[in-house]
């Protein structure tokens, strides 16, 4: 072994994509999608052709899917969007699966409901990314057309602060460690992977950095509505109850309600 250094390799959303099914953040999906179906059920009864947007591996994508709704997928990653195509070949499903820009996209058609789940809009760091975002949700809605998004409020965030999460996942390990800067509202998530070695039972680590910004409510509502969007509701974690800055974690849900 003598004093050999650890490989290490930076690791991005393509080589989280290979993980993600298996960790916390890739598994709460399902508790978001209930909410968001409560809120089709709710706001867009009608609704048949959905956006998944930041879609990751198409885990809600799949579930609409085999829902009966007509599903497009899209997200930055490439390997995010390799696994969203292969679930659904698996599961049988028509998905269409794009890789794209949620800051700059525009889709071929308008859509009924646009999903962004696992706060993905925590990933805007700044704010003309925010708005040039929420002006390509609302472009992609038809009119009357439902937004459903999920974010971590700033008090979420702090929870998150100083936290080192680590666990042994069997086939691999993590270690992520969590910091705040309270000045921006902008959260540092230094990320190691432990992944099996082609030399087994040797491990390779793997390291990313990611980051994730809280928006207070008022500005996202702000944004919004200068996209054209009308807040319906903000409500809690996995309840229809409403939401505030006190969560963790809030879903709001909004119409587009006139053109860009
Ligand atoms: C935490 S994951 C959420 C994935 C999925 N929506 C879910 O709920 O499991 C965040 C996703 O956002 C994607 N993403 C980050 N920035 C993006 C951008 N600018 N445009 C599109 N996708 C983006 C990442 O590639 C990643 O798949």
């Amino acid at each position: 072994m003598g004093g050999r250094a650890p490989a290490v390799t930076v690791l991005s959303y393509d080589l989280l994509a290979v993980v993600y099914d298996a960790i916390p953040p890739g598994q709460a999906y399902q508790s978001v999608l209930h909410q968001a179906q409560a809120l089709f059920a709710r706001y867009a009864p009608d609704a048949r052709r959905v956006l998944d947007l930041a879609c990751g591996t198409g885990s809600a994508a799949v579930a609409l899917a085999a829902a009966g709704y007509q599903v497009t997928g899209l997200d930055l990653s490439p390997e995010m969007v390799r696994l969203a195509t292969k679930k659904a070949a698996q599961a049988g499903l028509d998905v269409a699966f794009h890789v794209g820009d949620m800051r700059d996209f525009a889709l071929a058609e308008p859509v009924d409901a646009v999903l962004c789940l696992g706060d993905a809009v925590n990933h805007l760091l700044d704010l003309d990314d925010l708005q040039r975002a929420f002006q390509c949700m609302a472009r992609a809605l038809s009119p009357g057309g439902l937004l459903v998004f999920d974010v971590n409020t700033r008090h979420g965030l702090e929870e998150w602060d100083g936290q080192t999460l680590a666990a042994d996942a069997g086939e691999f390990a993590y270690i992520w460690e969590c910091r705040l800067d309270s000045k921006t509202g902008i959260t540092t998530v230094r990320a190691s992977f432990f992944l099996p070695d082609p030399e087994p039972p040797r491990f390779r680590r793997f390291q990313d950095t990611f980051y994730e910004r809280a928006w207070p409510l008022e500005v996202l509502y702000e944004v919004m509505k200068q996209s054209g969007l009308e807040l319906l509701g903000t409500f809690g974690w996995q309840t229809m109850a409403a939401g505030t800055e006190a969560d963790r974690h809030v879903t709001l849900g909004a119409r587009r309600c006139s053109p860009p």
